[in-house]
């Protein structure tokens, strides 16, 4: 069979596609250590261990591509066609052994972190011992050089053969192309590749447009008021039989209908919300005995959700909430008080394995039999040990983590 004027439609098609990850992984990749340690460089690790699983999978199909379909005759003889031969050669190595080298280095490293390519489908772990690390990370460094060297001779090959106006570049381009189009298309490829990569918006802008935890009173939350009293306070804290106790004698009044309790913090400035799909919440409240008033809520830390798979993981993993140890959390109120035209709500806070004092500010619409309560608090997350080693610094993190309810309840018939 006579061989073909130019590449399968499939081969030029992935040949572009891979061609435009590996420049956008190459600028996101060289980019990544300069990320300050936090959450966004979490981000920015997610898109790169993503786009560089993503470019194994295509390669893997080019490659297979490669032998299952017939194309163009080598062009050229002598020395060009073995350089061209080498660099095409070195290209799949790197293609294949890139990705590879990435997912051997991220399983073997001393804090694992879960790998959720495009924060949809979980990869796992190569079962390998950490020896693998140190060789991995130098081969990935290295091929990471390889390729921009590999780059360079291939375009200025391309260039070189368009200039000798020889028909190499119409093969990697669908039928009735001229070479110009595929060396303006090729132009903007390899600069919009750079700048996906390199200028940020891939973290970003995807993380805009993933879905927002709807959360009340975000705007509230964004600039929560310093509490001295929460922070100042030493009460002694309670023991779990005490908190225990509270619990027997509150005897609610009112049954929690609904509501949402959300928290946000920031990184870097930008705001990072999430929320509590499951909470229950036990009240007992008489505006005219605020004295009997009591106020008891537990959550299910695990059901913290904050839009983003692999950063939900991260945070209810051992160094945030820890839920493995201590899945849920509880405030019991020891003291409820008017504040102005709402209410205060001091108790304490256990989270994490630590109590602590905390203070619920909230206003109340009673409505007949139906009430809705909306309220905040500030907490400070390092004195709950919420974030330890490297993510302790409070330079992208804050401490202070503003929670935001709103809760809606119905007086039980008496
Ligand atoms: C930046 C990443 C790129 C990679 C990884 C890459 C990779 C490859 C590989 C592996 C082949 C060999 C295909 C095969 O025979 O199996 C190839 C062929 C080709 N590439 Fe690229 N390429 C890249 C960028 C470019 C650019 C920017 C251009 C154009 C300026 C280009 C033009 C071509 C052409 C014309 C061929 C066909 C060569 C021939 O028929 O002998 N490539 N490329
Ligand atoms: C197409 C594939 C890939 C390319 C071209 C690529 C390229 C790069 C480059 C250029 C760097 C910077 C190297 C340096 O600073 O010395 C880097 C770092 C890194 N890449 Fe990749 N990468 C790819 C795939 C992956 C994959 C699939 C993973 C994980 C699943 C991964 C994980 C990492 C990690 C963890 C680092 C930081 C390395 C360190 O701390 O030393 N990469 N990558």
């Amino acid at each position: 069979m006579a061989a073909p004027a130019r590449y399968h439609r499939a081969a030029i098609a992935l040949h572009w596609l891979i061609a435009l990850a590996l420049v956008a992984q190459l600028a996101l990749g060289f980019r990544l250590e300069g990320i300050p340690a936090g959450l966004l460089q979490f981000d920015a690790f997610q898109w790169h261990k993503s786009l560089g699983i993503i470019v194994l999978l295509l390669s893997v199909a080019r490659l297979a591509l490669r032998f299952a379909l017939p194309r163009p005759a080598p062009f050229g003889s002598g020395l060009s066609l073995l350089a061209a031969k080498a660099v095409h050669t070195l290209f799949y190595v790197v293609m294949i052994g890139a990705p590879l080298s990435g997912w051997v280095l991220v399983s073997t490293a001393r804090i694992k972190l879960p790998t959720v390519v495009m924060g949809l489908v979980p990869w796992p772990h190569l079962p390998l011992g950490q020896a693998a690390h140190e060789p991995a990370e130098m081969v990935h460094g290295l091929l990471g050089w390889l390729l921009p060297a590999l780059i360079a001779l291939h375009v200025g090959a391309a260039l070189w053969h368009h200039a000798k106006q020889h028909p190499v570049l119409e093969r990697m381009l669908p039928a009735g192309r001229n070479a110009n189009v595929a060396l303006a298309m090729a132009g903007v490829l390899l600069a919009g590749g750079a700048w996906l990569g390199w200028a940020g918006p891939v973290p970003n802008l995807w993380r805009s447009a993933a879905p927002a935890q709807p959360l009340a009173a975000a705007s509230e939350a964004a600039a929560p008021e310093p509490d001295a009293s929460t922070a100042a306070q030493p009460e002694p804290a309670p023991s779990a039989s005490e908190s225990v106790d509270a619990r027997a004698a509150l005897s609610p009044d009112w049954a929690v209908k609904g509501g949402s309790l959300g928290w946000s913090t920031q990184w870097s400035g930008m705001p990072i919300q999430g929320s509590f799909k499951r909470w229950t919440a036990q009240i007992r409240f008489d505006e005219a005995d605020l004295a009997s008033a009591k106020i008891a809520v537990d959550v299910d830390l695990a059901s913290s959700s904050s839009g983003d798979a692999s950063r939900d993981e991260s945070i209810q993993g051992p160094q945030f909430f820890n839920t493995a140890a201590h899945p849920a959390a509880r405030f019991t109120s020891t003291r409820v008080g008017k504040a102005g035209k709402g209410y205060i709500a001091d108790g304490t806070l256990a989270l994490n394995g630590v109590t602590h004092p905390a203070r619920l500010r909230f206003t109340l619409k009673i409505d007949g039999d139906r009430a809705v309560a909306s309220g905040s608090a500030t907490l400070s997350r390092l004195a709950f040990k919420v974030g330890t080693d490297e993510w302790q610094a409070t330079d992208q993190i804050p401490d202070a983590v503003a929670v935001t309810f709103t809760v809606r309840a119905q007086r039980k018939a008496s």
